[in-house]
């Protein structure tokens, strides 16, 4: 893979994934990683003073106007080649039970969960369809959509119930990642949806079973590993297929 682009990296998952790949025997030669505010990105940015392939992009992905903008960015920096790989990473969990979910906090969630990576990707659609075509097999080194999801989004899995807002974002964020695997296959273009597990982030807790490193390590690994028959999967870190 040459590029990637990962939102979502000031913290958590998304600055874990920058940390990994920098790390590669043969890192990308370009990894955008965008931050909602770059004064506060402080380990994100002491990455980047380290390694010259990390450039971080400043946006607040609600604002959809300005993909024009980072679009324009990332095209400069990559050129005729293409974005191989979009990780649409950054989210939030607001908690909810059926007694208090509220429309405004279904349609946050909503907002940036669902829409915010389906509005990226289709955005991104030009750069992923001309690194598609430098390539012939599927996989990360031609072009990839990586959804990040969660195991709450299985609804075979769901036997706790709860998470009205955060769950149904999850499960729709899986729906879309199917339509993107038929839809974008003709152009060599796949798309995942990944359970990163249950991380000691922010938004995971520090009672999680698992730190960002194993996440991300296993993550960078199951990348490494798709072939066109993983399109229109829901993968877990550790490689597992999940049920939808
Ligand atoms: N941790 C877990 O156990 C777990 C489990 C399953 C799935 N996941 C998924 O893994 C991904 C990463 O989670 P995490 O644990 O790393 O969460 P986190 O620590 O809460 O980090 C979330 C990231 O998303 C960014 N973000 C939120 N809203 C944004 C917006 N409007 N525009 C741009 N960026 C925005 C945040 O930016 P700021 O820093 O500026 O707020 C932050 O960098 C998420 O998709 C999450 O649903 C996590």
């Amino acid at each position: 893979m040459k590029s990637i682009l990962i939102t979502g990296c000031n913290r958590g998952l998304g600055l874990g994934l920058v940390q990994q790949l920098v790390n590669l025997p043969s890192p990308p030669e370009k990894i955008f990683a965008t931050c909602r505010d770059i004064s506060k990105a402080t380990k994100l940015k002491e990455i980047a003073d380290k390694n010259k392939n990390v450039q971080i992009i400043e946006i607040d992905l609600k604002d959809t106007t300005r993909y024009n903008e980072i679009i324009a960015k990332v095209e400069e920096q990559v050129g005729d080649d293409g974005l191989n790989v979009l990780f649409n990473n950054a989210a939030i969990a607001i908690p909810t039970t059926i007694e208090d979910v509220e429309v405004d906090t279904m349609a946050e969630v909503y907002l940036v969960n669902t829409i915010i990576p389906v509005m990226l990707t289709k955005a991104f659609m030009p750069l992923l369809k001309k690194a598609a075509k430098k390539k012939n097999e599927f996989g990360i080194d031609r072009a990839a959509i990586i959804n990040m999801s969660s195991l709450v989004a299985s609804i075979t899995e769901n036997t706790l119930g709860g998470k009205y807002a955060y769950r149904c974002s999850k499960t729709a964020i899986n729906a879309a990642t199917k339509s993107m695997s038929i839809d974008l296959k003709k152009y060599g273009i796949m798309a995942i949806s990944m359970d990163p597990g249950w991380v000691q982030t922010d938004m995971g807790g520090s009672n999680a079973k698992i730190d960002v490193e194993t996440s991300t390590s296993n993550i960078i690994n199951v990348l490494q590993s798709l072939e066109e028959k993983h399109s229109g999967q829901y993968i877990q870190y550790s490689g597992k297929i999940l049920p939808w």
